[in-house]
């Protein structure tokens, strides 16, 4: 067999990483959630003082990158500098940020290597924006995930408080709102369908179906 590569992007909450993990499962390939990547740095920075509320200090962060090591474990945990912050990098502190990061080229230039770099094992299913259109253009198959903000918000919220997290509908909705603008409209690799990919909706299938449809599509290029 080939080595194969997967892509799913898409926006916040739309299922990409349920799919993905399921995929994985499925023919025993590597999952790797991208946005973990650029949470991991988020966290990060924010942990070394460089970004609040009021301050973001992108030089400095620059100056660290040579000490930063992000990775995953074996069982697909995201690691910095050989810890694993699974749980911080999910929080609502994380994700109101995390973009204001993504989109500083010099960021994406440190995942996309990295990125290319997890995926030279081959039989990997990798999760993100920019996956199918910047980091593997030549992927195997590229899907693209989409759901509406109802469904969205209501994943997300039920994933947050399942954590234990305080946090409202209504904040968990304007994240959603604030990052997809910011993703859609940054200048380096913003969130768009990449071509050749098979676009999936959440709405109307659910994990399983969209389980059946996505490997009815990667059997035809296992035969
Ligand atoms: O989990 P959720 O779908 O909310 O987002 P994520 O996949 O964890 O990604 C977090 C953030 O990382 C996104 O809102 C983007 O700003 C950024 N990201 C990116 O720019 N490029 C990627 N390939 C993956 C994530």
């Amino acid at each position: 067999m080939d080595s194969i590569i997967i892509t799913i992007d898409g926006a916040s909450s739309t299922g990409k990483s349920s799919l993905a993990k399921a995929i994985a499962k499925h023919y025993d390939f590597k999952h790797i959630d991208s946005g973990a990547m650029y949470r991991a740095l988020t966290f990060y920075a924010q942990d070394h003082n460089l970004l609040d509320d009021h301050k973001f200090d992108v030089d400095t962060l620059i100056d660290h990158l040579p000490t930063i090591d992000i990775d995953f474990t074996n069982a697909d945990e995201i690691t910095l500098n050989g810890k694993i912050i699974e749980d911080q990098v999910r929080s609502m502190e994380v994700s109101n940020k995390v973009s204001l990061v993504a989109k500083e080229p010099l960021f994406r230039q440190f995942m996309v290597a990295k990125q290319r770099q997890l995926g030279e094992i081959g039989n990997v299913v990798m999760d993100g924006r920019d996956i199918g259109s910047v980091v593997f253009p030549n992927a195997t198959i590229k899907f693209f995930l989409e759901a509406s903000m109802e469904v969205r918000v209501n994943r997300r919220y039920a994933e947050l408080i399942e954590k234990g997290e305080q946090v409202s509908v209504k904040e968990v909705q304007a994240n959603i709102a604030k990052r997809d603008h910011i993703d859609s409209n940054r200048d380096d690799s913003p969130l768009i369908i990449p071509e050749n990919a098979i676009v999936l909706s959440n709405d109307k299938e659910g994990l399983t179906g969209l389980f059946n449809i996505a490997t009815a599509e990667i059997d035809k290029h296992l035969r």
